[in-house]
């Protein structure tokens, strides 16, 4: 039996949620993404051209 693995998620204002250890990130329709990095950044202002992931945009976009 493996033990589970240990997930972290950091939140950075005004931009993504930075996630250690995941396997895999469940996107708004449920569809799974598998992660392939120790850390992945996941868009958390929903501007993103590459949802779930992080592209940047939010430096450009203000949230409302
Ligand atoms: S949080 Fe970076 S593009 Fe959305």
């Amino acid at each position: 039996m493996t033990s589970p693995r240990e997930v972290s998620v950091r939140m950075c204002p005004g931009g993504p949620l930075l996630v250690r250890g995941a396997e895999t990130i469940l996107d708004a329709e449920g569809v799974s993404h598998p992660v392939t990095r120790p850390v992945v950044a996941v868009c958390a202002c929903d501007k993103s051209s590459r949802k779930p992931w992080c592209d940047g945009t939010h430096k450009v976009v203000r949230r409302g």
